[in-house]
């Protein structure tokens, strides 16, 4: 009966949904930055980072000119401080773009005002911009000259030097890649300088300069140099259809379509391909793919979602959590995720538009702050939709099992999925996983299925050894990181090299950096519910609430006394055991925070999963130091 009640609304929220959509304006999301005379606060686009604590700084800058960046990096290593890089857009999840730990005086750089130049040159198929420059107004002004920005986000509010700096990507194996970075050509930045050279001085690397790799870790990016392509468009469709196969097919599919990835919906059973290429300029269409994700929303829905799955959290209710995971998917296959054939409606695959417009998407960004009823899903100020996101980079001849993994325990207890979303697109040829997924309101709140996640997790980043996004992700996604990339020492060197005073690392890439060579740290009580640690004794989970730290359902049969896993790939399982080698109890033995009370009810009544969605892409092979060294200062 409460899950006719939880259809009855969700019904009713879908309806408004797709009636109100179309005339929604919203407010524009928050600026990251409050102050007051004591000081400043910088928040992200969530509202909340990952420890949950606030970051505060001493004072923000906003130089508009080359020059005024410098001294205020030249006025900073003369007063010793701390600085960081952070645009207007703020989304890392991680505390990548906070300075500072407590109250230690740190300024914050902002790269909001600068963001005036866009020099396209035509002749040479390449664009310089400010680091400041939004991602949206590069890609209009290139396909003014008649050009494409063959690589870029699905989320395009980021700036240029927040996207190259943290790794940023679309989809796509072929040519360079499908990560901003990939492009990359030329960067100029600024390092610390001793008092003779004025504290402070400008870099300029391009061609085969062996700091331009080294660079792409941005200690300060300040313009960069993308190589673009003639004008493209776009031909996409997307085919709901079970997931039968897709670790089978998914290299198939990568191989196939430049720009395709997979959404996953383990706990519905659902793959979504999507089929996605190129065509010539000449070719009719005038598409636009308008991510419903991004599109401004009436707050009233997502609190009305938010609402649903907290009753579905307290009532421990999975059936509730997977009816919301199937109307979401049969609302997104009515309005193709947002694809449409002219800039009003979807009238039938294939979508063909520009690759400025199919590609890249954020119409919640956009609106006069006087429209106060609807914002991007996840505005803080509407106290909607709060969720983890999860960012995984797998080998691709790792992904097929760490799939075959997530599928044995999605079918030992299908229901607790419910409520995660994969995406899949990086190639060693690799594959980078995002998982999207229900966040209490409070640290101490231990979640619906919670276990079912974590093993996941565990599973991604220690038994198949996967790379974590820096922006994205909870801390023990970072444990043993240095170990997963063979040249990790040699870009910590050209860190030291150029900033030898650590004035732009925190204590968030500090940690990060050590992290597995010392373990990790003092575990408090209740961390491994927010995914600040591995549970090693129940105190670790929420013992009160019935929460007890156990082993994992499919995970175990590569722990204990057997070392030996069951990867495919070799190589997969140096690394893996290179990982383990180097450290950690919690890598070896890892452990989730379980229910047991759900667990026994498992034993004889399959409970659900509920709650997991996903996407696959893919992107480029991209340069190897990036790979080994990716570590940043910018905020995207
Ligand atoms: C001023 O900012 C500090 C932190 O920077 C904060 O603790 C304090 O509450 C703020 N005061 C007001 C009046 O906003
Ligand atoms: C720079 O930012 C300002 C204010 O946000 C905006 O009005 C302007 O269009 C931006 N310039 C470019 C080139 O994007
Ligand atoms: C400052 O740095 C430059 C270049 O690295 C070096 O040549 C010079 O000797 C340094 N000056 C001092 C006073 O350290
Ligand atoms: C959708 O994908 C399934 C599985 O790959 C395939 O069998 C089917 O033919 C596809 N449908 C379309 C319309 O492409
Ligand atoms: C597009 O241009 C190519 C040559 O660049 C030409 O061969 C083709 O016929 C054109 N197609 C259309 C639909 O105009
Ligand atoms: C490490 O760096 C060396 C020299 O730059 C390079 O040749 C090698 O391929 C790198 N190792 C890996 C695993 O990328």
């Amino acid at each position: 009966m409460a899950v006719n009640y939880f259809s009855k609304i969700l019904g009713t929220t879908l309806i408004v949904l797709v009636v109100g959509s179309a005339l929604i304006r919203a407010m524009p999301p928050p600026n990251p930055f409050q102050c007051n005379q004591t000081g400043c606060i910088l928040y992200n686009a969530y509202g909340v980072w990952d420890d949950r604590k606030t970051c505060h700084v001493t004072t923000v800058v906003y130089p508009t000119t080359e020059e005024e960046l410098r001294s205020a990096v030249a006025n900073a290593n003369k007063n010793k401080l701390k600085v960081k890089v952070v645009s207007k857009f703020s989304h890392t999840i991680t505390k990548l773009a906070c300075p500072t730990a407590g109250n230690e005086n740190a300024v914050l750089i902002s790269t909001e005002r600068y963001n005036s130049s866009i020099a396209v040159d035509v002749a040479s198929l390449a664009v310089t911009v400010d680091a400041g420059v939004g991602l949206r107004p590069l890609i209009d002004r290139v396909e003014e000259e008649g050009l494409s920005l063959v690589a870029a986000t699905y989320w395009e509010g980021v700036s240029v030097g927040g996207a190259v700096s943290t790794g940023a990507h679309g989809s796509s194996w072929w040519g360079k890649g499908g990560a901003i970075h990939d492009h990359l050509i030329g960067v100029r930045l600024i390092v610390p300088a001793n008092a003779s050279e004025g504290f402070a001085r400008v870099l300029d690397l391009k061609g085969d300069d062996p700091l331009l790799d080294a660079a792409r870790v941005s200690l300060g990016v300040l313009g960069v140099t993308l190589s673009l392509q003639r004008e493209f468009k776009r031909i996409i469709a997307l085919n709901f259809t079970n997931d039968k196969d897709i670790e089978d097919e998914f290299m198939e599919h990568g191989k196939r379509y430049e720009f395709g990835d997979i959404q996953w919906y383990p706990s519905r059973y659902v793959a979504v391909y999507r089929y996605d290429d190129r065509l010539p300029l000449n070719t009719s269409g005038d598409g636009v793919f308008d991510f419903i994700g991004f599109r401004p929303i009436l707050a009233v829905i997502p609190q009305t979602v938010r609402a649903l799955e907290k009753a579905a959290e307290a009532t421990k209710s999975v059936e509730a959590k997977c009816i919301l995971a199937t109307l979401s998917i049969a609302f997104r296959k009515l309005i193709a995720n947002g694809l449409k054939n002219n800039n009003y409606f979807f009238t039938g695959y294939p979508v063909i538009g520009h690759q400025g417009k199919m590609q890249t998407a954020g119409s919640c960004l956009y609106s006069p702050p006087t429209d106060k009823y609807s914002a991007c899903v996840w505005d803080p100020r509407i106290k909607g939709l709060f969720f983890y996101e999860s960012s995984v980079i797998l080998t691709a001849s790792t992904f097929a099992n760490f799939i075959r993994d997530v599928k044995k325990l999605r079918d030992m207890n299908p229901k607790s999925f419910c409520g995660v979303d994969m995406y899949d697109g990086q190639p060693e040829d690799s594959v980078a996983v995002d998982f999207n997924y229900y966040r209490a309101d409070d640290a101490s709140t231990p979640r619906l299925n919670g276990d079912v996640w974590e093993e996941v997790e565990q599973m991604a980043f220690f038994k198949y050894s996967g790379k974590p996004h820096w922006a994205k992700n909870r801390k023990l996604a970072f444990v043993g990181v240095q170990n997963k990339y063979p040249n990790y020492s040699k870009f910590v060197g050209a860190k030291n090299d150029l900033d030898p005073d650590n004035m732009f690392s925190s204590k968030w890439s500090d940690e990060v950096l050590m992290l597995g060579q010392e373990g990790e740290g003092v575990k408090e009580d209740g961390c491994a519910l927010e995914g600040q640690c591995v549970c090693s004794e129940d105190r670790h989970c929420s013992p009160g609430k019935g929460y007890f730290c156990r082993r994992g359902l499919v995970y175990k049969e590569a722990r204990g006394s057997d070392m030996n896993m069951d990867v495919a790939s070799s190589s997969a399982t140096t690394l893996a055991s290179n990982v383990r080698a180097h450290f950690d109890s919690a890598i070896a033995s890892p452990r989730m925070c379980i229910d047991l009370e759900m667990l026994a009810a498992g034993q004889d009544g399959a409970p659900p999963i509920c709650g997991i969605n996903s996407r696959v892409g893919k992107t480029g092979p991209s340069s190897e130091f990036v790979k080994e060294g990716k570590y940043t200062d910018l905020a995207l």
